[in-house]
């Protein structure tokens, strides 16, 4: 069964089971901080694992695309990649074990041709306060699964979540399809890597909150999340060796074998696998509306296109040739993710230009490079500020300076590195642009006004120009703010100026802002705006100014608009396809 007949027999299966299909959501999680990308299904379905209703209903299903690059340096192995699909089905607080374990066999035997003993499955063993999960084991033992296909594991390898620092989690079942070739020793079992066991479903049975003290606590409601990772289920049912040659990755490995003339085989497997991840993982990034920077998602982004790039050149190709691949990457994905059609011109035009950025430092980098090696000879660890040069003025993100030096056998000053970049980045102050902490880089008197504006400056928006109007990403620095919203042209000369008038008219009427703590729930119910994460916890803080903005938000905030003094739009323009920035500042002006 090849990859689009598996996610349609996916969705029709648990459509059947009175599930709704939800679309799949952005690769960057709207509003979270605490992580850069979508790296699960369960992600945007957060807040209704903590007892939000959902408007699609309490059973829901979908494919998800995810990014996780933890594990970066294995791609190009046989199973490892940086995006992915992930194929789930959710009970929020509807059904729970007995349901979720027997349609995963049911799906598993009936619809995919696995026959039962080619699975293992794993339970909670019992561990601190949460109990052995024996209802599991008798479960699967109730499809016919014998003792020694059913694993018990603890907390490391048998307890999902949460995504974030806290949030819903929970001890899991994780199927592994088993290949049938004897056990590599007297433990193996689902949790060695000899190969024997292919992790290919996980069902999570989400019951507990993590707080921020690391305490389990039982949630509101008893919820299943799953997560079945498309290309490997895929390798198993086209019968392949590994993710790469399956049916998702030929066209890519086919069109890069055209362009480099070099033939994918056993000494270039890994070189073309990488090119082919890294591609895929950056067109859908750039699909959601990210470009090339120096911090966050976008750094992401630039070291993956880079490293293509030096793979592609490993494999003897050093032209510009990533647009090429995007056109046949988003003529493959566009039908299930139509946002990639919609952004094809922005995608080819912003890798190309991040392509040949990197091509006209990357010899002299190299070079640059290969002088620090000799320089270093006999030396086993490259100097920091060497390193800090490569990336300061070749653009060489600091991994990939990593792995070269470990191509040499030399390391790198890891450490070393950090503290430069960070003096740099202090000097500069483009500390200050570090994404990373919710756009709120440091709580000073500035960014605290600059922080207020953002409110009003949201307000104004909905208000003036389109109640649909979202927020997409703050970042706030000591001399201004920027604000990213999801509009679909630029605004005009006038409505800019409204929307300046609108803010200082605020600002004159010197309204305090008021800070007040409540339930999730209740913060929903009272019509404040935000995303309902689970980076608040249960209990959130919203910020009301006046009847013009209540908003859910950390802080910290002005007490009176007044302190803002003034408010003045310096730039708008556009951020991604469909997505449109402010800059603004405040103060006195004249
Ligand atoms: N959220 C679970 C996972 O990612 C299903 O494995």
């Amino acid at each position: 069964m090849e990859a689009q007949q598996l996610r349609e027999a996916f969705i029709e299966f648990f459509k059947s089971k009175g599930h709704a299909q939800i679309g799949s959501a952005s690769l960057i999680p709207e509003n979270d901080p605490t992580v850069l990308f979508t790296t699960a299904g369960m992600h945007p379905l957060v807040p209704y694992l903590l007892g939000e209703k959902h408007p699609m209903g309490r059973r829901l299903c979908d494919f998800q695309k995810c990014i996780r690059t933890g594990d970066i340096d294995e791609v190009g192995d046989a199973s490892h990649l940086t995006f992915f699909e992930m194929l789930g089905n959710w009970s929020l607080g509807d059904y729970f074990k007995k349901e979720s374990i027997g349609w995963s066999f049911e799906f598993l035997t009936e619809h995919l041709g696995f026959k039962p003993e080619q699975l293992a499955v794993t339970a909670f063993k019992g561990e601190g306060e949460i109990p052995r999960d024996d209802e599991t084991a008798d479960l699967w033992r109730s499809h016919g699964l014998k003792d020694d296909q059913i694993f018990f594991y603890g907390r490391e390898d048998n307890w999902w979540g949460p995504a974030g620092v806290t949030g819903p989690c929970g001890p899991d079942t994780e199927i592994f399809y088993d290949d049938g070739r004897p056990k590599c020793c007297d433990e193996c079992g689902p949790s060695c890597h000899c190969g024997k066991y292919t992790e290919i479903w996980n069902n999570v049975f989400m019951e507990y909150f993590k707080d921020e003290n690391g305490r389990f606590t039982p949630l509101k409601q008893k919820n299943v999340d799953t997560g079945m990772g498309l290309e490997r289920v895929c390798s198993i049912t086209e019968g392949k060796e590994t993710v790469y040659d399956t049916s998702l990755f030929t066209g890519i490995i086919g069109k890069l074998e055209e362009i480099s003339g070099s033939k994918y085989g056993d000494d270039t497997a890994r070189d073309f696998r990488i090119v082919a991840d890294h591609l895929r993982a950056a067109t859908f990034i750039l699909g959601d509306g990210v470009v090339p920077a120096k911090v966050g998602q976008g750094y992401i982004l630039r070291r993956l296109i880079r490293r293509a790039s030096r793979y592609m050149s490993k494999l003897g190709y050093d032209g510009i040739f990533m647009e090429q691949v995007c056109d046949l990457i988003v003529d493959q994905y566009g039908p299930n993710y139509p946002e990639l059609i919609r952004a094809r011109e922005d995608i080819k035009r912003n890798i190309t230009a991040e392509e040949e950025k990197f091509h006209k430092t990357l010899s002299k980098g190299l070079r640059r490079f290969n002088e620090m090696v000799s320089e270093n000879a006999g030396k086993e660890v490259l100097d920091g500020e060497a390193v800090f040069r490569l990336y300061d003025t070749f653009g060489f993100p600091v991994e990939l300076t990593d792995e070269l030096a470990r191509e040499q056998g030399l390391k790198v000053d890891l450490d070393d590195f950090d503290r430069r970049f960070r003096e740099h980045q202090e000097k500069s102050r483009a500390g200050a642009e570090q994404t990373f902490k919710g756009g709120l880089a440091d709580h000073s008197e500035e960014t605290t006004k600059l922080h207020t504006a953002t409110h009003l400056l949201n307000a104004a928006l909905r208000n003036l120009i389109d109640p649909d109007i979202r927020q997409k990403g703050s970042n706030i620095t000591a001399d201004r703010l920027r604000f990213d919203f999801n509009f679909d042209r630029k605004l005009t000369p006038e409505e800019l100026k409204s929307i300046e008038d609108y803010v200082n008219d605020a600002i004159r009427k010197d309204i305090p802002v008021v800070c007040r703590e409540m339930p999730v729930a209740e913060a929903k119910a009272s019509g404040a705006i935000g995303v309902f994460d689970d980076k608040y916890g249960a209990i959130v803080k919203v910020y009301s100014i006046g009847d013009i903005s209540s908003e859910l938000c950390g802080g910290p905030h002005v007490t009176h608009t007044g302190e803002l003094q003034g408010f003045k739009i310096k730039k708008e323009e556009s951020s991604a396809a469909g997505v449109r920035r402010i800059k603004a500042v405040v103060g006195k002006f004249d």
